[in-house]
């Protein structure tokens, strides 16, 4: 690392001191505390996520870091501070909860703000990228997260900060998030290097869905086992817990989750016009492909069965088929 970069690397570290303290005892992160209170987050959280506040004022850190000896146009790049003629330097998440992100040896190299107020764009303000902080590269708490793989071999994977604090409340600590981007391959090859299972649960809604497809689709790439567990509609993991508690979290929504091909064989279905016989046998030959993927004769008879039913098919065609397909992948 450069000089430059250590001096940030020290600056996030304590602009994450200074944001932590004033939401924990200051009048200034009354708001925030509030805010998270409301929703649902605890002192425990707050303490082990080390969430702050960064107050609503120009220069709040700004100033405390100049105090510091901090060169403060080195921190612009890192996203800290904001500055528009190069002299004065402003504080760039003003006004919104910190989530701290910490890189792989457990350094704080970046923030996600959080807006308090509903409206305000964006909602999420992140650290821009730089050679400290690269979203394709780190998962938010997998520094934490890693000293819990061990003993499952597993990952949960989620979309959201709130999504792997909240989760934690129902004692689910293998738990990682995306920085606000898709999986990369990247990413997923860490994952391979600690767990065989990835539990993707990402949001109800479609672009959830899409997105664990495309996940899904690439830890599958690296070796993974995946599963996909089914968060309702127009809910996400850390709304179900706050709706639900962590209990049902736990029993309905994790314990539930299904085999990449089980959802891919319902998810796919979304592309046809099931009405349509010509679709119909497209989307067939498609589910067949997946079906064929499966190792487990147990696992690939309920899935034949499902379409044998859904569209008055002879089983053993579809068994031959399949048969067929996994003597050419041998
Ligand atoms: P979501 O919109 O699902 O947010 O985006 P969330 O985590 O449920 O947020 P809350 O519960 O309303 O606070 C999922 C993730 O996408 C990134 C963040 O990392 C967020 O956790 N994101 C979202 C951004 O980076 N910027 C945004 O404006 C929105
Ligand atoms: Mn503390
Ligand atoms: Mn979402
Ligand atoms: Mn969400
Ligand atoms: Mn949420």
């Amino acid at each position: 690392l450069s000089e430059q970069e250590k001096s940030a690397l020290d600056a996030y570290e304590w602009s994450s001191k200074l944001f932590h303290h004033v939401l924990r005892y200051t009048a200034e992160g009354k708001n925030g505390l509030n805010y998270l209170q409301n929703r649902g987050f605890k002192q425990d959280d707050i303490e082990q996520f080390q969430l702050g506040y960064s107050p609503n004022k120009d220069q709040f850190l700004s100033t405390f870091l100049h105090k510091k000896g901090f060169q403060l146009a080195n921190l612009m790049d890192v996203g800290l501070l904001s500055s528009r003629d190069g002299n004065t330097f402003f504080d760039r998440f003003k006004g919104r909860v910190i989530f701290p992100i910490q890189n792989h040896q457990g350094k704080v190299v970046g923030f996600g703000g959080r807006a308090i107020e509903d409206g305000v764009e964006p909602k999420y303000l992140n650290s821009p990228d730089s050679k400290l902080f690269q979203k394709g590269k780190l998962l938010y708490n997998f520094y934490e997260a890693r000293k819990h793989f061990q003993k499952e071999k597993e990952v949960v994977l989620f979309e959201g900060y709130a999504d792997v604090i909240k989760a934690s409340q129902a004692g689910i600590y293998n738990a990682v998030a995306t920085l606000g981007t898709s999986l990369t391959k990247y990413q997923a090859s860490l994952l391979k290097r600690y767990v065989n299972r990835v539990v993707v649960c990402f949001d109800g809604d479609k672009a959830g869905k899409d997105a664990s497809d495309r996940a899904a689709q690439m830890l599958t790439d690296v070796g993974l086992d995946v599963l996909i567990a089914n968060v309702p509609y127009q809910l996400d993991p850390d709304d179900f817990i706050d709706t639900y508690g962590p209990e049902k979290f736990q029993n309905q929504v994790l314990r539930n989750a299904e085999s990449y091909v089980a959802f891919a064989i319902n998810y796919l279905k979304k592309d046809y016009n099931l009405q349509s016989k010509h679709d119909q046998l497209d989307y067939i030959e498609k589910a067949l492909d997946l079906i064929a993927t499966v190792d487990h004769a147990v696992e690939r008879d309920v899935y034949i069965k499902e379409l044998v039913e859904t569209f008055d098919l002879y089983r053993e065609t579809l068994e031959n088929e399949i048969a067929d397909r996994r003597r050419i992948k041998q």
